[in-house]
Formats: C-alpha cells, structure tokens, sequence
C-alpha cells in the first residue's frame, strides 16, 4: 500500500520515510549538491592547522581542490586550488608552508593573497596579467567558528552564526555550554577516514535517532545505559546523556584519568552531548575530549566521513598520552553505524522502499531533517 507523506493511521503518529529514489537518484544528489551543500556553510579543517602566515592545508570539497591558506597579512584566505594558466593543480602537498604560490606546470606564481604576481617569458603581456584582479585566484568565502574552518561556495553565502549558532541553540537553549569545551584550544590527536557506501543523508538520519543503539551499540549503551531506551539525548534541549555509573572516563575499558577540559564546570562532568550541525557534521562532546565527524558526498550511494578526536595539548605533550582507548570506544560506533547506512543503501533502489519506508515516533528528528532536505531542494511536495 503507497503510503502518504504525513499521514497513513489517521493519528499522524507514522511518516513515510524519503522514497527510494532520493538515495538512488544522480539527479536528486546534483540538485543537493546544489541547493544544500553550495549554499551552506561546510566544515574543512582547523584554525590551529594554519595558525602562521604562509601555513597552507589542501583539501577537496563538493568536487572542487581547494587551498586554505594564512596571508602574510594573517588573513586566512580560501582559493580554488586550480592555476589560472591552464589549470594546474597549485599545491598537491596535503599541507605545508609557503611564501608564494608556484604552478608547478610552467610556474606562474601568485602571492599568499591569491593575486598573480609572476608569468616567466611573458615580456609581451605581463603587464596585463600580472597583479591584476582579474587573472587571480578565484576565492572561497572562508570563516571560522569555535576554531573549525568553514568555507561557502555560494556568491551571497547566508551568515554563518545564522546557520552554526541557531542549531547550537536548537540543540542547548544558549551558546555557553558548547563554547565552554574551548575546541579552539584543542587538538586532533587521531583521525579516521571512513569510506561508506551510503547516500549522505542515510548517515545524517542514522546520528538522528537513538532507536538502533540498542541493537548495535553493545559499547555505547554500556557506557551510556539511558541510550538503551532509544531515546537519544542528541537531539533534547540542553540535556547530555549521563555515564554509566562505572565508567571513569569516555573510553571503550571505561578507565581514564585525564582531567577534565579547561573549561568546564563541575556540572559538565560524567555527560555526553552529541550534535547533528546540518547538513554535514557532528559534534560530540565528552569531559576530556571532543569528536567531530564531517560528510563528504561522493555522489549518491557513496560518502566519506572524517572522524577527529580532539585532546588538551597540555595532555597530549605527556610521555604516558594514548588516545586510542577513547578512539577505540567511537571508531566502533562508527562502524557499526555505518555498517548499518550501507544496509539500507543496499535496498534503497529495491521495489519494496519505492514509496519510502516507516518513521515511528521516536524518530521524529529524521523527519524534521526530511522537511529540511525537501524544502532546501524545492521538492516539499514529493
Ligand atoms: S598551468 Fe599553471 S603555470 Fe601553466
Ligand atoms: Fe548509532
């Protein structure tokens, strides 16, 4: 039975999930590509990263190789990593340090500030290429929050405190709670790259209910018993899900003796506070560390997820520092969580998810998140 989009008891208490297609569909994933990921703002590194003028990252965002680089003014500046001459990929280092930027192809050569100051043997017309706006390179808007570097593809990009901080009120009635783990004064001290076959959303929809923890998060539930209920603390105002009465610490043996973040206060400790930052990524916050996970659509039954786990570097610096029992505790969420998004990818395209799926009520999340997805790409009525 084809069911409504809203309505399918009479109660209004179960939602059809997306249809199939929106996870199958290139045409729907172009038109996410170019309604929601083009026009907000996306995370891509840390401040921390380019602290020093010349300091350069690389990186590829929504198909486009992109250089964040900090000007000898200081002015962190974000280009399109691609030689205006014929194209040329400019740095190909995944970071570095730099005083100009040569085109490793015939070295044209542009200044920290992306303007062109060099075309060798171009006597003819260098004059009127060089030092001229024009023949630059082509910028990304770039700006940092709590120390993350977030770029926008779009010309007139929306504020980013009107896109980050209103899901942090969402998320925690006020801004203090989050500012107070201090990210800009940490660290990644392990990363993982995770390469998922599932359509982005698929990931976006599985950190937005708590319904499955229960049945693939044996760690998870251990260390935070009220998740067995499915009834995830992510998405609660203001509320972080207790420890465990036996955890010391956010860590998969349960031990640990870092103290905790700088900033937090007595009421901050034994808690974990998990964020969904629309469209693409997620914060969890935890006494003694803090995790980020980006998505990066590849297209629409393929995803990269980038997962930190960022420390004190006070703690870092001391001989006796291993991150890995708290990196162990998530890198096996993750994995099971994405095994579980690359579960319904493989039937997204089958006869039985034609008209979508079921959402119970205790999902309710993932359907605001579908609204958001529908309304972003002009498709409310699909
Ligand atoms: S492509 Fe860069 S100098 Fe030719
Ligand atoms: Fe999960």
């Amino acid at each position: 039975m084809a069911m409504d989009q809203t309505v399918i008891n009479g109660k209004g208490k179960i939602r059809s999930t997306l249809k199939g297609e929106f996870y199958t569909s290139p045409v729907i994933f172009d038109l996410e590509k170019k309604e929601i990921f083009s026009k907000s703002w996306l995370f891509v590194g840390y401040e921390y990263e380019v602290a020093d003028p010349g300091q350069y990252l690389t990186t590829k965002v929504q198909g486009e190789n992109i250089l964040i680089v900090r000007g000898k003014d200081h002015v962190l500046r974000a280009f399109l990593n691609a030689c205006r001459h014929r194209g040329a990929t400019l740095c190909s280092e995944s970071s570095g340090k730099t005083g100009i930027i040569r085109c490793p192809y015939h070295s044209w050569s542009y200044g920290l500030d992306g303007s062109l100051r060099g075309v060798p043997k171009s006597s003819e017309c260098h004059e009127e290429l060089v030092n001229n706006d024009t023949y630059g390179l082509e910028e990304v808007h770039l700006q940092t929050w709590h120390g993350m570097i977030w770029l926008n593809f779009s010309e007139n990009p929306e504020s980013l405190e009107q896109q980050l901080d209103t899901q942090i009120m969402e998320r925690f009635g006020e801004l203090e709670t989050f500012a107070r783990y201090q990210i800009p004064t940490l660290r990644v001290a392990h990363s993982k790259e995770y390469d998922v076959k599932a359509n982005w959303k698929i990931i976006v929809e599985n950190f937005q209910e708590c319904y499955h923890c229960s049945a693939i998060h044996p760690e998870l539930t251990a260390a935070l018993p009220e998740f067995k209920s499915g009834i995830g603390t992510q998405n609660q105002v203001g509320l972080g899900a207790s420890f465990n009465e036996n955890l010391e610490a956010f860590s998969i043996s349960g031990k640990g003796n870092r103290p905790m973040l700088k900033g937090l206060l007595p009421e901050d400790d034994r808690l974990y506070f998990g964020m969904t930052i629309i469209p693409h990524v997620f914060i969890n916050l935890t006494p003694d560390h803090v995790i980020t996970h980006r998505i990066i659509p590849i297209s629409e039954d393929r995803s990269i997820v980038i997962c930190d786990w960022l420390f004190d570097p006070e703690e870092m610096a001391k001989p006796d520092f291993d991150p890995m029992d708290a990196v162990e505790l998530f890198h096996r969420v993750n994995e099971q969580d994405f095994e579980a998004c690359q579960w319904c990818q493989e039937n997204m395209g089958s006869r039985a998810y034609k008209n979508g799926g079921i959402l119970v009520p205790i999902e309710h999340h993932v359907s605001k998140f579908y609204d958001y997805v529908l309304e972003s790409i002009g498709m409310k009525d699909a």
